[in-house]
């Protein structure tokens, strides 16, 4: 056993210096980017415009898929006086079109199954494979892969998300100004969202789905004590009937008034037992969870359902590894934020690679010491090495 110790070492020893002569591994591309969204396209925009050559996958399930508009991202604000028409989808393909300029930038429509580290911290680099088995590879990972919302199965409510059923008051509120208004979700949540909005709705019904319980309430007191009392003073109705179904009447695409800015959905709520109630507009408070398996996968840091990041420099724990967009902890979700994000991510991830090469340069010249030969070679044993000394003894 111990002859075979020492031939790997010095086979891993003469492996290793020609490595570290080297030192910066030979990859596909610098960067490759998970996420074609804000975030993601933000990223590949930063690193490519730099040119650093990178490859940006994108399975296009998108959050905002759904909505009709996008708003409050200046120079692309949704419908306003139809000068701008920007969707999400048109926002996207022109991101596109304008980044495929560079000659370093790439975008491939596909999903990525695996990422793996082949590196070290050091040096780190990554395969990542993709949904039909393909494996490239990068030094440096940024994910922007997203958030799912967890909508219930309630009859009518998926078909109208994003359509007067929306999720945030910058997003959708501004178009059903002072119209009948709701607020699906737990009794807890209901003096958030009045906060929230009460600058563009008045009457306004609080539908809680038979959360107010005991617990329901305990809740409520323990996120904000006087809860009743703030409810009471804005003139809240709180309608704690088990929803059953929630039926469109009109819709808001076919219904609008392009001069003001006005777009007039019509739904009709229905309970399990008594009369339905009818609004133009609901917010909602459900559930999001991350979108991609490859933040767990990864084993990074998911807490509370966010990539925890430096705020910084979007670096995730792993070393290598950036997490932008909705998917990170920065607490924003929305399209300026994935934008900024994405570009914070590829001004830091830019430089760390230029250190890289930087200490490579520098480590060309001057050389390791034999120690430190040493013991970056036994570090490197059975991570970095062990496939050449299969390859070594295959041939002897
Ligand atoms: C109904 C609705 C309306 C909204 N309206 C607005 C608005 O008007 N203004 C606003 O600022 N914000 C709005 N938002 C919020 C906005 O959608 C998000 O903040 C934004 O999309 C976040 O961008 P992102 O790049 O982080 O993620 P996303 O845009 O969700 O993109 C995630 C990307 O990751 C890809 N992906 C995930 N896993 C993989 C994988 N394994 N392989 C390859 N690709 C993968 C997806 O396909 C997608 O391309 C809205 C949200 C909703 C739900
Ligand atoms: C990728 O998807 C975009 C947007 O849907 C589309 O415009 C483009 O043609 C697709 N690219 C390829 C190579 O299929
Ligand atoms: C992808 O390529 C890397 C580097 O050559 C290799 O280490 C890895 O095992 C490959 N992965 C797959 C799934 O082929
Ligand atoms: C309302 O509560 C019922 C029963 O708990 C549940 O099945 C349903 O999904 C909820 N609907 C909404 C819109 O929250
Ligand atoms: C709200 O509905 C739930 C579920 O049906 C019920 O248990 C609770 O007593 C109701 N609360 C009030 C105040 O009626
Ligand atoms: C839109 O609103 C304006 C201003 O109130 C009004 O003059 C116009 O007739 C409306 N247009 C339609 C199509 O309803
Ligand atoms: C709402 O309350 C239900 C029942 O207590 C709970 O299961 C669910 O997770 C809550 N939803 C949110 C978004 O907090
Ligand atoms: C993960 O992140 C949370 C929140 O920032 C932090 O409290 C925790 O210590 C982190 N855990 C690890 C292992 O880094
Ligand atoms: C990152 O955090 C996760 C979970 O908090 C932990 O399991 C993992 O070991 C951490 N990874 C590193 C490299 O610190």
């Amino acid at each position: 056993m111990a002859p075979r110790i020492a031939t790997f070492l010095s086979i891993a020893l003469s492996l290793w210096t020609l490595v570290a002569a080297e030192s910066i591994p030979k990859t596909d591309y610098d960067v490759i980017v998970v996420g074609g969204g804000p975030s993601g396209l933000s990223a590949l925009s930063g690193v490519s415009r730099v040119r650093r050559t990178a490859l940006l996958f994108d399975s296009q399930e998108y959050r905002n898929g759904p909505t009709r508009n996008m708003h409050d991202v200046i120079g692309n604000d949704g419908n306003i006086h139809t000068l701008i028409l920007h969707s999400p989808a048109e926002f996207r393909a022109l991101a596109r079109e304008q980044i495929l300029k560079y000659p370093t930038a790439h975008i491939k429509n596909a999903t990525v199954k695996s990422i793996t580290s082949i590196g070290t911290d050091a040096v780190t680099a990554f395969s990542v494979v993709d949904a039909s088995g393909r494996n490239y590879t990068a030094r440096k990972i940024v994910l922007g892969t997203g958030m799912r919302d967890v909508l219930p199965d309630t009859p009518g409510l998926k078909e109208a998300w994003g359509k007067g059923i929306f999720w945030c008051p910058w997003c959708d509120g501004y178009e059903h100004r002072d119209q009948p208004f709701g607020i699906l979700g737990n009794l807890s949540d209901v003096l958030g969202s009045v906060l929230e909005v009460n600058t563009q709705f008045s009457d306004i019904i609080a539908f809680v789905n038979g959360t107010q319980t005991p617990d329901g309430e305990a809740q409520a007191t323990a996120s904000h004590a006087d809860w009743k009392e703030q409810l009471k003073a804005w003139n809240i109705q709180i309608e704690n009937r088990t929803i059953a179904s929630i039926e469109r009447l009109q819709d808001g695409e076919t219904h609008q008034n392009k001069t003001t800015d006005m777009q007039f959905d019509k739904f009709r709520v229905h309970f399990t037992t008594g009369e339905p109630v009818e609004r133009s507009a609901f917010i909602t408070n459900f559930a999001a969870v991350q979108q991609s398996s490859l933040p767990s996968q990864l084993h990074l840091n998911v807490t509370k359902e966010k990539i925890v990041v430096d705020a910084s420099s979007m670096r995730t724990n792993v070393t290598g590894v950036y997490g932008v967009g909705d998917a990170n902890s920065d607490g924003s979700t929305n399209v300026p934020h994935a934008m900024f994000s994405g570009k914070k991510a590829a001004v830091y991830l830019h430089v760390q690679l230029s250190r890289e090469d930087s200490a490579s340069k520098v480590s060309k010249r001057t050389g390791l010491s034999q120690r430190e030969l040493e013991k970056e070679a036994t570090r490197a044993i059975g991570r970095n090495l062990e496939p050449q000394w299969e390859k070594i003894q295959k041939r002897n």
